[in-house]
């Protein structure tokens, strides 16, 4: 067990031990997730997509997703002004696409193969699931924007899944739930 931040004494009623940042962002890699590219269409930009590994499913009915976005990035006016946005889940030989769609400066649609989805939104081929959206709201959280989108279609494909976990792609072991397993 690593233990960060130990404060000795310290007892719940106490005020609380400052948290040491590096502690805090090595127990969030901890949590295994699985890779998105939150992909849209702007008027003025285009077709666009970043990386993110902050997706989850907030709702069921309605049905609602939740991801976030640096409140710095580049990209946040565009997802906030744009009204829909896709979730395409990077199946595990993708790995290259997240890489590429967390890198600026580059053409980040440049040869990929992509399908138009529901308001024209862009959708990555050979992705593991398509989830389109409609911006529901935004609210903020922290140094992020958490973007709230309300699911109007959702498709999956028989691909295993990119993972990440602590700061690193996890190779996955062929799993009978999938055909064609990755290498
Ligand atoms: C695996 C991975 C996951 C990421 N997840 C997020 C995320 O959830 N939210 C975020 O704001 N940035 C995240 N990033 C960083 C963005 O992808 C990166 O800053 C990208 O450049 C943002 O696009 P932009 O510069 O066009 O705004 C992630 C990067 C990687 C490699």
């Amino acid at each position: 067990m690593t233990i960060h931040a130990q404060t000795p004494g310290y007892r719940a009623d106490d005020t609380m031990p400052p948290l040491a940042p590096s502690a805090f962002r090595d127990a969030l890699g901890h949590f295994a997730t699985g890779i998105t590219v939150m992909t849209t269409l702007d008027d003025e930009e285009g077709r666009y997509g970043v990386t993110a590994t902050s997706f989850s499913s907030l709702s069921l009915d309605p049905p609602l997703v939740q991801w976030s976005l640096r409140n710095a990035a580049y990209s946040l006016p565009i997802f906030q002004r744009s009204r829909h946005f896709a979730v395409n889940i990077l199946a595990a030989d993708q790995e290259a696409i997240s890489r590429r769609f967390a890198t600026r400066g580059v053409d980040r649609f440049a040869n990929l193969e992509v399908e138009q989805g529901l308001a024209e939104m862009p959708l990555i081929g050979g992705a593991a699931a398509w989830i389109e959206c409609a911006l529901e709201t935004t609210l903020p959280g922290g140094d992020h924007t958490i973007l709230v989108g309300r699911v109007l279609r959702a498709r999956t494909f028989s691909k295993p899944p990119l993972l990440h976990w602590r700061g690193d792609y996890l190779p996955i072991k062929n799993d009978p739930r999938v055909s064609g397993g990755a290498a």
